[in-house]
């Protein structure tokens, strides 16, 4: 073997002492003991699958104040996310063949890990030229960060037939721009209120009636009561951010924890928490959307939505693993195998044929959050103060690309799509 990775390695649905055998990137052999070039024993570290952010917002073209593929990317490796798959409302927005090459061309020379392009879907977007390079396509169905949005879906059905026809999937960003209130906000209780769960349950049902001929998948669910519906729509897959779960109306942040879908109720929270143990929602993704400090200190009415969220995403869930809240198994299943099925990349599990990509994990050395220590270049955080449990090493394609937070390796991020083989 080329390279071999000894360690508590979860494979096939649990831990075991093993050494994973690494050929060209891949991994090719796994067993008790094998032999190799090179060999990192990583003792009783656990080693998991390298995780997929499959909801980015790297801001690259057009926003690079606020992030870019080589920050975002650092950001992304320091906390266990191997591949990320980056959103279309960037500047250009990514709704052409060429704005998708320029984008795949920037993250190229720029990105520490792998990723995988969405093209945006509006009235007119050539379908069929994108999605043969798009990683899948998305959908705004109420205004956010960009100019994306798409106010009926009866104005999108020809691109709808056609993205159903490509067999990628939709990825829709599900509130009923009918239904927002427009009330002044002053805080996190008015912005829920403006941005009601009617509003995610209401779009969720028209996707249903309109785009049932999609492979959808609802982004972000943030309502409890959207978790029935979910369910009525065959082949849907749907997504829960870390903010959702672990945030609410009552976390003291002010803008910072102004995003869209808006933050709720613990009882949302909870209740999300159960779907995602439940396998009602598929996978969780950070919806990593940077904005700067000085946009955030705006007044609650103009500050931007989002927030950044990559690097915390898996420390925030192994955390959570450690307190014994969450089985390892779900942890891996949300945010490394469902993700690579979903969008069919040949990553999130360690089994022969996948590529090597790799967290090793010290499970009892959890530390504080501090958000001038991430490597976003927004350098906040709103999970600020919260335990998470950093990897120690991060190998992509068999390389090991950070140790303790350093970069040691080379910058060989490269697109995902079309590499199935
Ligand atoms: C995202 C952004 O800033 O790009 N903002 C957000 O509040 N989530 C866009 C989005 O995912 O809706
Ligand atoms: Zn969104
Ligand atoms: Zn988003
Ligand atoms: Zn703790």
């Amino acid at each position: 073997m080329e390279v071999v990775v000894e360690g508590n390695c979860y494979v096939s649905g649990r831990l075991e002492r093993c050494c994973v055998g690494i050929e060209n990137g891949r991994i090719s052999k796994i067993a008790k003991t094998l032999d190799g070039d090179k060999v990192y024993n990583f003792g009783s570290k656990l080693v998991i699958p390298g995780a997929i952010d499959a909801h980015v917002h790297f801001r690259d073209p057009g926003m690079t104040n606020k992030e870019d593929f080589g920050t975002g990317s650092m950001a992304a490796i320091c906390g266990g996310v191997t591949c990320v798959f980056d959103m279309p409302n960037t500047r250009p927005p990514t709704t052409t063949l060429s704005a998708l090459r320029d984008k795949k061309r920037i993250a190229e020379c720029k990105s520490l890990v792998d990723f995988g392009l969405f093209a945006g879907v509006r009235p007119g977007t050539d379908i069929a030229s994108l999605s043969k390079e798009a990683v899948g396509f998305k959908l705004y169905m109420a205004s956010t960060t960009g100019g994306l949005l798409v106010t009926s879906l009866d104005q999108v059905r020809a691109e709808l037939q056609a993205v159903a026809a490509s067999g990628k999937v939709l990825a829709v960003h599900a509130e009923d721009e009918s239904l927002r209130a427009r009330e002044a906000e002053e805080s996190l209780e008015d912005h829920m209120r403006n941005r009601s769960a009617d509003c995610e349950a209401s779009a969720i049902r028209k996707l249903g009636e309109k785009a049932k001929a999609c492979r959808l998948h609802i982004c972000h669910v943030s309502a409890k009561n959207s978790l029935p519906l979910l369910a009525k729509i065959p082949n849907l897959t749907a997504e829960v951010t870390p903010h959702h779960l672990l945030l609410d109306t009552a976390s003291r942040l002010g803008t910072l924890g102004k995003v869209n879908p808006p933050l709720r109720r613990r009882d949302d929270r909870q209740g999300l928490f159960q779907g995602l143990k439940d396998g009602k929602l598929d996978i969780v993704a950070s919806d990593h959307a940077p904005h700067t400090l000085e946009e955030k200190e705006e007044s609650f009415d103009y500050a931007p939505t989002g927030m950044p969220g990559v690097e915390t995403m898996l420390p925030l869930m192994l955390h959570h693993v450690k307190e014994r809240h969450l089985d390892l198994g779900t942890v891996v299943r949300g945010l490394c195998e469902r993700p690579g099925e979903i969008y069919g990349v040949n990553k999130g599990r360690i089994a022969p044929g996948y590529d090597a990509d790799l967290s090793v994990i010290d499970i009892s050395a959890a530390s504080v959050i501090k958000g001038s220590k991430l490597h976003s270049k927004c350098a906040w955080s709103a999970f600020e103060g919260m335990h998470g449990v950093f990897p120690k090493a991060v190998l992509l394609r068999g390389e090991v690309i950070v140790e303790d937070g350093y970069l040691v390796g080379e910058r060989k991020g490269r697109d995902s799509v079309g590499r199935q083989e």
